[in-house]
């Protein structure tokens, strides 16, 4: 008799606790991997400078024990845009997806300008993944250019395209002008000011 009264309230204790314990799993799980940044670098030029910045970028992430990955265009596909467009695709391409897009929750995109704005090869991946694993995620853009604008269009048209995906894009946008001269013979960037503009950066987007 007894035993039919306690079997049922032990059961339902242990039920609450393992549901305790799982919930609390899943919360660290969720800080774990619902905060990683994609660092893109927007171009699949060999040698890029971009990809540099993006790497030296990610360095200052690391720094602040902030998990990110950098996605370089130049490891996409050869002929991604053709294998994958109009609802073609490839379990390559979907998979860099998945990994550097779908599983991030903020991107930096690291932007060089190319005849006053952003990679063409930067759209072309934008047109064939669409707004899914971007919209209502945080974006920061950081402008790339041997000259001396920083790409301050491309930065322009670059917020009026993640906008448009339903993205929110951060306001403090550094134009790293004259990008040569910023960059030594390690990839690092050593002049105080620029490096203060990148931590003021990613000091407020991992807030934001
Ligand atoms: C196709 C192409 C177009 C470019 N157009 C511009 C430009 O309009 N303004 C500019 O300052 N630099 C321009 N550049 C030079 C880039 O700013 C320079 O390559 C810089 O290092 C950033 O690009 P990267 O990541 O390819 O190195 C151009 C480079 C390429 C390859």
């Amino acid at each position: 008799m007894n035993l039919c009264i306690f079997k049922p309230l032990k059961i339902r204790k242990v039920l609450v606790r393992l549901w305790y314990d799982l919930s609390y799993v899943i919360n660290i799980l969720d800080t774990i991997f619902n905060h990683m940044i994609t660092i893109i670098s927007a171009t699949n030029r060999k040698d890029s400078l971009s990809l540099k910045v993006a790497h030296f970028y990610s360095s200052l992430l690391k720094a602040n024990n902030t998990p990110n990955q950098v996605l370089d265009l130049g490891d996409l596909p050869r002929d991604f845009m053709f294998s994958n467009f109009y609802g073609a695709s490839t379990d390559e391409f979907s998979s860099l997806v998945d990994t550097y897009i779908k599983s991030a929750d903020k991107f930096v995109v690291v932007s060089p300008e190319y005849h006053g704005s952003y990679p063409g090869v930067f759209k072309s991946f934008i047109d064939c993944i669409g707004s899914d694993g971007i919209s209502s995620k945080k974006v920061a853009l950081v402008g790339v250019a041997t000259g001396r604008a920083g790409n301050i269009r491309g930065m322009d048209q670059l917020t009026s395209l993640f906008h448009h995906l339903k993205a929110e894009v951060f306001s403090s946008k550094p134009k790293l002008s004259q990008v040569h001269k910023l960059l030594n013979d390690q990839g690092k960037i050593e002049n105080p000011e620029t490096v203060a503009l990148l931590q003021d950066q990613i000091e407020r987007f991992l807030k934001f």
